[in-house]
């Protein structure tokens, strides 16, 4: 049997290994400290979760949607005015999405033709990277690295490379690196894209997952973003959703057409429920989304201080629910670092190389467990001597 070509991008799963050990240390009985997740352990809250079981008790919310409801694409509009201040976007420029990662995915598909080139950040969310390969594109890494403060630099990106690149993919505040905006740097992004006439693809993940009084936003906020770009909002980290799948493509409706068109090719819309549970989300109490920042912030503060104590640098960790650490000790290999940390500690991370070149040297930790379980896993380190 040939499969396509286009699975030949995607490596074979290098940290499978990484996965056994792990199990086979949880059948021994170890304690496992696994801060290698991405999902977060809060629930969500029970205006939505009774929004989602109310509507699935009535028969007519099982048909295919086909459609988004308008009070949901109003109620996205409306959200972005009172919780994003960006005002004016109306219910042709939101379109829903089940979850940014498939989104970003159908969005090269349908932007992209072969031997495009798309800017993508390195390290990177992996979709970034592979949506390019799924649409037979090529991506082109523009580092995100300390000198910068982990955050795009676009005076180093060539200009033969930028003349040709159709969309740029910016998602801040940054997984795995931990980078949130600085006032201009959106700016300097958007006259850079004007300038070579390239998309910007927002990617919105965490703009409730904040730390030290700042407050997330939208890219769309920012001066010329909505001739410039498109964002990706998801619900998945504000309101603990993951598994709900659910998020939306917002901002300039030719874009946003161009994506419905090819998503309706191959969905058959959102489920009802999940839509009026997206609903309850955007229109009600946002205090549990504000308590909820403050408990992560808590959990950083932890495990930061705590890693820092033993003789880590002070990871970078200034949004998102990761933070990215230095490997200690002058080691460099993230990898071997990672096997060594789970069987001498009993904590499991996620090495920075799994998230591209510029990766290596570092880990990514997630505040997936309460600030008494990051300080036992901070103790962990160091009763092993790392
Ligand atoms: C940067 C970034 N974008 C998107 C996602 C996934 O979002 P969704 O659940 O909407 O697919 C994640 C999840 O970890 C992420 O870190």
């Amino acid at each position: 049997m040939q499969f396509s070509k286009r699975l030949d991008a995607f490596g074979e799963e290098i940290f499978a290994s990484l996965n056994d050990k792990r199990l086979a240390l949880e059948a021994e009985g170890r304690t496992i400290y696994n801060l290698s997740v991405g999902t977060p352990d809060f629930p969500p809250a029970p205006h939505i979760v009774d929004a989602l079981v109310n509507a699935a008790r009535k028969p007519e919310m099982w048909k295919y949607s086909l459609r988004d409801l308008p009070e949901l694409k109003q109620a996205v509009c409306d959200y972005y005015a009172r919780r994003f201040g960006v005002e004016g976007i109306t219910p042709d420029m939101v379109t829903s999405v089940n979850g940014t990662q498939e989104g970003v995915g159908l969005f090269a598909l349908a932007m992209l033709d072969e031997d495009d080139t798309v800017l993508v950040p390195d390290p990177c969310y992996p979709i970034f990277q592979g949506g390019a390969f799924i649409a037979k594109a090529k991506p082109y890494y523009y580092k995100l690295t300390a000198e910068h403060g982990f955050l795009p630099h676009v005076a180093d990106i060539p200009d033969e490379v930028a003349d040709r690149a159709k969309y740029m993919i910016v998602s801040l505040p940054a997984n795995p690196v931990g980078s949130v905006a600085t006032p201009g740097l959106y700016e300097e992004i958007i006259a850079f894209a004007r300038a070579h006439d390239i998309l910007i693809v927002h990617d919105n993940a965490y703009s409730d997952i904040i730390y030290d009084g700042e407050r997330g936003g939208s890219f769309l906020a920012h001066e010329g973003a909505l001739e410039q770009g498109v964002e990706f909002f998801s619900l998945s980290k504000s309101f603990d959703v993951t598994g709900a799948r659910v998020g939306f493509l917002v901002g300039r409706a030719d874009v946003v057409a161009a994506f419905a068109k090819l998503r309706g090719q191959m969905s058959f819309g959102m489920f009802y429920p999940i839509q009026m549970a997206a609903i309850a989300a955007l229109t009600g109490s946002l205090e549990g989304v504000e308590r909820q920042r403050m408990l992560y912030q808590e959990r950083r503060d932890a495990l930061c201080d705590g890693l820092e104590a033993i003789g880590w640098e002070r990871p970078n960790a200034h949004g998102t629910m990761f933070v990215w650490a230095k490997l200690p000790g002058g080691r460099t290999d993230s990898l071997a670092f990672c096997e060594e940390l789970m069987e001498r500690a009993g904590v499991v991370v996620t090495p920075g190389a799994s998230f591209g070149p510029s990766g290596e040297g570092y880990v990514r930790m997630a505040l997936v467990l309460p600030p008494e379980g990051l300080r036992a896993a901070v103790e962990a380190i160091r009763a092993a001597g790392i």
